[in-house]
């Protein structure tokens, strides 16, 4: 893509100049005003600060030695040393000419594919998933699919809590007071009915604690009856978090759940205790880390002193399969902002326990989902919100602004319209927003049809589409080249350029909201294009350039969209 013919030009200019340089910090940019030029590059200040030269004499130094007359017309040295590139319209047109062949969609695939795997959704075994999990799977979902997209390989794990002490409560209330009835209409229902019922009756009441700890203590020491109660309630609660995944359209290469490492912990354990990694400390062993700043007053513990291993070290021994399976190069969880003193512990752990394996490894936390009071969301009631009522209510609501919009409209269409918009609505809500800050949960904002929100992007989406309609199957040409004469031509047709880099940026940052920006000025642009260009009464080659325009954009913002997980429609 131009901009990086751009990069590297000026990375050559640069060690002509400067054989010594260390290039990979010359980045070029977008410029963030469109009146300096469209791209710029601000690296060559912080390069000749370091070398002792003066910047603005090093960037003219370096004009002097840059080739990129094929794509610019300008190049200016401005401020206290940038360099501004104004594209030529002609290298744009060449641009636009090959994507309408299908050589391209504005993104180029790795050269260098990385392995990557991706943690997400992961919820546990007996708990409904709520509107905190949903999040971690929108996140993290996307972010399989824009890796994908650039060419990378992608593992996604589903690390769903299947074990754990929350199993000895489980196991006397499924015992005691199980309702087959309720078990048979919502499982993780009538579970969670069960655990919060002995959960209760533990807080004053010696004896059920006994019993609680006798049943877990049976499990774990493989007694057949219990094994199979606990294989029972991962199966009904897996087929309930299909159904989720099936309407959210989610999937995962792996689900591999926390029991699954269960055989390998204690060898761990053992070898961080032999290595001097981990201490003993009042029978349970525990890790310091005087070293680390951050973590020197949180020490890790890895066994328990009744000797059960914990979250910790399931998590270094499913690392430690990861790497042994698939040789990652980047490991990436997508969770809550409160896990992240339980990953800097596991991240630091882990590169000590085994400094040979050279993987990044990733938190990519979210902040929590507020109600519109301001505190965590939950239903009128104060419980938590069940995501499956989530679904069906995004989906209603969803109709009855569909049907708003078309009253005359078959019902089987509306519905099958709503659960788009719906769905889509709140997927793009979870995704639009800086992911660590707190975001407010409101149905007003995600399916309103002005703003960043998916109902106004899916909408555009329709109106690009309702024009190749009334072509009524004309033969649309592809244009040689493109004139972009009027401003708003041009405005789009840049931004249309820059579909790759927002998605390397979204890949190297985790952050879908800059792939929701970007479509939502490129809605903007297309509208205001749309507006002062005449399309379907234009002629001659201007109508084909713009047709082709308006196919460009229809394109970028269907992956665009489908990249964030979200179905398109025809019409709405
Ligand atoms: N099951 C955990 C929870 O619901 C999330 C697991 C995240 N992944 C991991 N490898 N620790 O909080």
């Amino acid at each position: 893509m131009i901009q990086l013919n751009l990069q590297e030009g000026l990375q050559k200019a640069v060690l002509s100049l400067m054989p010594d340089a260390n290039i990979s910090s010359i980045l070029v940019r977008p410029c963030p005003d469109l009146k300096f030029g469209d791209y710029q590059a601000n690296a060559l200040i912080g390069l000749a600060k370091r070398n002792k030269m003066d910047p603005r004499k090093f960037a003219e130094q370096v004009i002097d030695k840059l080739d990129v007359s094929e794509f610019c017309e300008l190049v200016e040295v401005a401020g206290p040393g940038f360099l501004n590139f104004r594209l030529k319209t002609e290298s744009i047109s060449d641009v636009l000419v090959r994507a309408c062949k299908g050589e391209h969609l504005f993104f180029s695939i790795e050269k260098k594919p990385r392995t990557i795997v991706i943690d997400y959704s992961s919820p546990n075994v007996a708990k409904p998933m709520h509107v905190g999990h949903i999040r971690s799977t929108i996140l993290g979902y996307t972010l399989a699919k824009v890796f994908r997209l650039l060419g990378h390989k992608v593992v996604t794990d589903n690390h769903i809590g299947d074990w754990g002490t929350q199993f000895g409560k489980l196991l006397v209330g499924w015992k005691e007071n199980l309702d087959k009835n309720a078990l048979s209409v919502d499982a993780l229902h009538e579970m969670e009915r069960l655990y919060k019922l002995v959960n209760a009756a533990c807080d004053n009441d010696e004896v059920v604690l006994d019993r609680v700890r006798h049943e877990l203590v049976k499990l774990q020491d493989g007694d057949e009856e219990n094994l199979i109660i606990w294989r029972k309630m991962i199966e009904l609660s897996r087929h309930q978090f299909d159904e989720i995944y099936s309407r959210l359209k989610v999937d995962f290469d792996e689900t591999l759940g926390e029991s699954f490492y269960n055989d390998r912990l204690k060898r761990i354990v053992d070898e961080l205790f032999e290595r001097g990694i981990a201490e003993e400390s009042e029978g349970a062993k525990i890790v310091y880390f005087n070293e680390s700043k951050a973590l020197k007053k949180h020490p890790a513990m890895v066994q328990k002193s009744d000797g059960a291993a914990n979250y910790t070290t399931t998590d270094l021994a499913t690392l430690e399969y990861r790497q042994n399976s698939w040789q990652p190069s980047e490991v990436i969880y997508v969770t809550d902002g409160r896990q992240q003193l339980h990953f800097q512990q596991l991240f630091e752990l882990y590169t000590r326990w085994k400094p040979e394996h050279a993987m990044k490894l990733n938190h990519v936390w979210f902040g929590a989902i507020l109600g519109e009071d301001g505190k965590p969301f939950k239903t009128r009631s104060g419980e938590i919100v069940r995501l499956n009522y989530l679904l069906n209510e995004a989906e209603q609501r969803a109709f009855d602004v569909v049907t708003e919009k078309n009253p005359d409209m078959g019902e089987n269409e509306r519905r099958e319209i709503a659960r788009v918009v719906g769905i889509g609505a709140l997927k793009y809500a979870d995704l639009s927003g800086n992911r660590q800050s707190d975001y407010v949960f409101s149905w007003d904002n995600m399916l309103s049809l002005v703003g960043n929100t998916a109902p106004y992007l899916l909408y555009a989406y329709t109106r690009i589409c309702s024009i190749f309609r009334k072509l009524d199957g004309e033969i649309i040409l592809k244009p040689k080249f493109f004139t972009l004469a009027q401003a708003e031509e041009l405005t789009l047709a840049k931004h249309l350029l820059r579909f790759g880099l927002v998605l390397e940026q979204v890949g190297d940052e985790c952050r879908p909201n800059f792939l929701c920006n970007y479509l939502y000025e490129l809605a903007g642009y297309y509208a205001s294009f749309y507006e002062n260009c005449p399309v379907l009464q234009a002629e001659g080659e201007i109508r084909i350039q713009r047709l082709a325009l308006c196919d460009l954009t229809g394109k970028v913002l269907k992956t665009g969209l489908e990249t964030l997980g979200l179905e398109t429609t025809e019409r709405m």
